[in-house]
């Protein structure tokens, strides 16, 4: 069984796909902690995040087990993961990682921007979950702000922004709710019901 999910930064994608995978004994892989890692190794190191080569190389060393989301989690890496997630050579090494991943046994529930329409085109469920970019923003700043971390809803919303449209408008992969997804829109929703209905939603089409 493989549940894929994208949608946009913020989304709450993550946390859905956590509890998604425990609720049905499934392993998880949030696949932006693999384009943060090179980004994060790129940066480390001084290098170009232009260079397509370069960060092909840092991929191939990639060892999923040892991507630390606390660290990769900082706002930086961030905007340099979707600044080099435009090398389509790099998106083709991750995705061969992300696919192994989903294929081994018992399945996998794969987070991201591409899941359904690339990565896992013959995924069991896929699911697009999104909000209104004011509601994602409202999140990520209180979520900043619980763990000790300075947050302005203003910039916030502002870098929200400009991330979903370099996703959306790359020419590779970009973001997009594949055909056969089903649309979740969390604005109205606490964690609770949103979890519930992507159980209803994944249960039905399972059992399909
Ligand atoms: O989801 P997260 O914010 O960790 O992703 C960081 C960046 O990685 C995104 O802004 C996006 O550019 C890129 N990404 C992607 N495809 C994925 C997952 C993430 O292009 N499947």
């Amino acid at each position: 069984m493989i549940i894929a999910i994208d949608g946009p930064a913020a989304s709450g994608k993550g946390t859905l796909a956590r509890r998604l995978a425990d609720h049905f004994g499934l392993r998880h892989l949030d696949t932006g902690l693999t384009y943060r890692a090179v980004a994060a190794g790129l940066l480390a190191n001084g290098l170009p995040l232009g260079d397509e080569a370069v960060a092909i190389e840092h991929a191939r060393y990639l060892d999923l087990a040892q991507m630390d989301k606390s660290v990769l989690s900082a706002h930086e890496i961030g905007e340099a993961a979707s600044r080099i997630a435009v090398l389509g050579g790099l998106r083709d090494e991750l995705v061969r990682l992300q696919r192994s991943f989903a294929e081994t046994p018992p399945g996998a529930v794969l987070d991201g921007r591409d899941i359904g329409t690339v990565v896992c085109p013959n995924a069991t469920v896929k699911l697009f979950v999104t909000a209104s970019a004011e509601a994602r923003a409202r999140r990520r700043t209180d979520e900043m702000i619980s763990k000790g971390q300075e947050a302005n809803y203003a910039s916030v919303l502002e870098d929200l922004q400009r991330r979903d449209e370099r996703d959306s408008k790359r020419t590779v992969a970009p973001l997009t709710q594949a055909a056969d997804a089903v649309l979740l829109d969390t604005t109205k929703m606490d964690i609770e019901t949103a979890f519930r209905a992507a159980v209803d939603i994944i249960s039905r089409a399972a059992d399909a």
